[in-house]
């Protein structure tokens, strides 16, 4: 029998870009096809910003309906935690902006920077928050605009991300409903293999570095087999924390990198890809905006019920993963 959840996901809400742009618009960018894109990803389509959007644009909207669902207001909210590699300005953080524009006064705002485990990140410190009593409601989200640090050139990134921002409202349990284990961890000898300088301060032009440096760098296969391995052992990690078996896990909501990661996430589960919810033919790698996506679409479409128990995995650069059991 699993432990009496401290914390629960209570409303959910996501916001992605209106332009599509479509595995055909690519084969006019790069030298790629949909059929090598679909067979090697999944990815059909996937959502990208216009110039002068920001990621703050698209978490207040995310926010916003997470609060109505929730039906929470804005000013009951205790924390704002936003996970992001893509956030507005190098600082302050994008929560800041998101807690100022919607209001939430008794707040406390922060960014986190996890890659594409963020969200996973984000709820594990939202948890932890309100299970110590330091919080009793607040939101986490996870957003990203990476197709504005995409190499354009490179098909072997291009051709991966989309752009959006999916947000969760936390509020304390009151019954056995609610987040039943969340798992996190790092390692720091693989940051080569997926990474961007960025503006950062080893990469900054007064550092010798050149501008390309402000796009994304991923030895993709490298990656793919890391990715494979980890969100496996952290499926399972997770379920053991969460005192569960696979059979109880009614739907797996991976972080959507890959379908062919996905599949044999699933598979070291035993889990059939019936149990699997799958939205990156239309959304494409949306880093940590793609589980809250995910739990959004799941929840509004009725695909996951009230009751249900979701396992839900992440990995990303750093290397960063994790996982949480959710019961709905
Ligand atoms: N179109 C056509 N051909 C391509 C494309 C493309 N878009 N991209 C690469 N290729 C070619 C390569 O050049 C290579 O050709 P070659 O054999 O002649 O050299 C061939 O296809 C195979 O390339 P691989 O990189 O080995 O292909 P792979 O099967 O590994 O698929 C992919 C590449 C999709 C990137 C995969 O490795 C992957 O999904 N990796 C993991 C991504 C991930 O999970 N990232 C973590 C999260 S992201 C984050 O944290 C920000």
């Amino acid at each position: 029998m699993a432990k009496k959840p401290a914390a629960r996901i209570i409303g959910t809400g996501r916001a992605v870009p209106e332009t599509v742009l479509t595995n055909a618009d690519l084969e006019r960018i790069v030298d790629t096809s949909d059929e090598w894109i679909t067979t090697r990803t999944g990815i059909k389509e996937r959502r990208i910003v216009q110039r002068g959007e920001k990621t703050s644009d698209y978490c207040i909207k995310a926010a916003r309906l997470a609060l109505e669902s929730a039906r929470v207001s804005p000013e009951e909210l205790d924390f704002i935690v936003i996970a992001t590699i893509s956030g507005d300005m190098r600082f302050p953080a994008t929560a800041v902006y998101v807690q100022g524009a919607l209001g939430a006064v008794n707040a406390t705002a922060w960014d986190i920077s996890a890659t594409c485990s963020g969200f996973m990140f984000g709820l594990y410190q939202g948890e932890a928050l309100i299970a110590l009593g330091r919080a009793k409601k607040g939101l986490v989200i996870g957003a990203e605009l990476l197709t504005t640090i995409t190499n354009w050139t490179d098909r072997g990134t291009c051709v991966l991300f989309g752009d959006g921002a999916g947000a969760v409202v936390l509020a304390e349990a009151t019954d056995e409903r609610g987040i039943l284990a969340t798992y996190i961890g790092t390692s720091g000898d693989q940051t080569h293999l997926l990474y961007c300088y960025g503006r950062g301060t080893a990469g900054s032009l007064n550092n010798g570095a050149s501008t390309t440096d402000d796009v994304m760098f991923m030895n993709g296969s490298e990656v793919f087999r890391h990715a494979v391995r980890t969100m496996g052992k952290a499926a399972v990690e997770t379920l053991a924390r969460a005192k569960l078996t696979p059979d109880q896990v009614d739907w797996l909501i991976p972080h959507q990198a890959n379908i062919r990661i996905i599949q044999a996430t699933a598979e070291r589960l035993n889990l059939p890809m019936e149990r699997v919810f799958v939205n990156i033919d239309r959304y494409g790698n949306t880093s940590s905006a793609s589980v809250p996506i995910a739990i959004d679409e799941a929840r509004r479409e009725g695909i996951v019920k009230d009751g249900q128990t979701v396992l839900s995995v992440v990995f990303g650069g750093g290397f960063t993963w994790g996982g949480a059991a959710i019961r709905f």
